[in-house]
């Protein structure tokens, strides 16, 4: 068994964003149902139901685990089913949520080097005391169990893999031509259950499906996939920013090298969008591009929906 609780489906900002106005933000701060309210992206995942790995530490992260039963002490004056957490990139909506879990928690934090760096560089991290907090450099192509804090093993293991992206904003290079990127900056994961195999992939930041990275995925019982656009002008278009998609290492739903188009022909069982920018129409529940992701067999989770594998 793998169980899969989606803690945000947003991408950075969340929806309603701090300082948005565009119509979707409206509708989401009046309550609309069709606009749903929703945290910036992260999931967690448990092979046994009782210990949980976060896949992300959000801005978001206090709010999602007192939303999130699963989540809550259990036993002891001071306790949490939160085991470690996995980071695919270093963005602000990626690790600032570890700073949340301050207050002295064993737990581990999983990370491609690069990232690793980007903590050991911000001293603000040095708040998560390395004598409960270890940092583990997350290889890639390679299995990696992860551990409890007790030293047991979970039973879940994860292969990271490097997929097309780009550094994090507030280390973008202007003066080179990829901004200062290099592998590593944004990973796929593979995770399973050892015991039984179950397993999905979580590939929530990424800028092109490549030949090699629609092979891996080719079949899977289950994907978790960047959903920060519907098209890569939308954003310019609705004057919130002068950045295409591209610009920013997202690749777009629609369009002939969309997502949509990329998975016609995977055989991917559940596909699911994560990390949906506020911009996005499809996060509108009543909205034309919602039918028509829906209509190609992908889903757009509320926060708080559960996944059974
Ligand atoms: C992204 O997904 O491109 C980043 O989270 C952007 C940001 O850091 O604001
Ligand atoms: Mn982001
Ligand atoms: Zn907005």
């Amino acid at each position: 068994m793998i169980r899969v609780l989606v803690l945000g489906a947003a991408a950075g900002g969340g929806l309603p964003q701090w300082n948005c106005n565009c119509e979707i933000c409206r509708r989401a701060r009046e309550g609309d149902p069709a606009a749903l309210a929703s945290d910036q992206a992260s999931i967690a995942v448990s092979a046994d139901g009782e210990h949980w790995f976060l896949i992300n530490a959000s801005p978001d992260l206090r709010h999602q685990i007192n939303a999130t039963r699963e989540l809550h002490p259990r036993g002891g004056l001071r306790h949490s089913p939160i085991a470690g957490v996995v980071l695919t990139n270093g963005d602000v909506d990626a690790i600032a949520g570890l700073l949340t879990m301050r207050e002295r928690s064993p737990f581990t934090i999983y990370g491609h080097e690069r990232v690793l760096n980007v903590l050991r560089e911000n001293s603000i991290f040095n708040v998560l005391d390395p004598a409960l907090v270890g940092r583990v450099a997350l290889p890639v192509e390679e299995a990696l169990s992860l551990m409890l804090p007790d030293g047991e093993d979970s039973g879940l293991e994860v292969v990271a893999f490097p997929v097309p992206g780009k550094v994090p904003l507030y280390l973008e290079d202007g003066a080179r031509k990829d901004y200062g990127s290099s592998a590593g900056d944004a990973l796929g994961l593979h995770i399973r259950n050892r015991r039984n195999g179950a397993h999905f992939f979580y590939v929530a930041a990424c800028a092109e499906v490549t030949p090699d990275l629609a092979e891996r995925l080719r079949g899977a019982p289950l994907v978790f996939f960047d959903g920060t656009l519907w098209s890569d002008d939308e954003m310019i278009r609705a004057g919130l920013s002068q950045k295409s998609g591209k610009r920013m290492g997202h690749i777009s739903m629609s369009g002939d090298s969309g997502s949509i188009a990329a998975f016609r022909d995977l055989g991917v069982h559940r596909k699911v969008f994560l990390h949906i920018n506020n911009s996005n129409p499809a996060l509108l529940a009543d909205s034309t591009e919602r039918r028509s992701l829906e209509r190609a067999g992908w889903e757009v989770p509320s926060d708080g929906s559960e996944f059974k594998l």
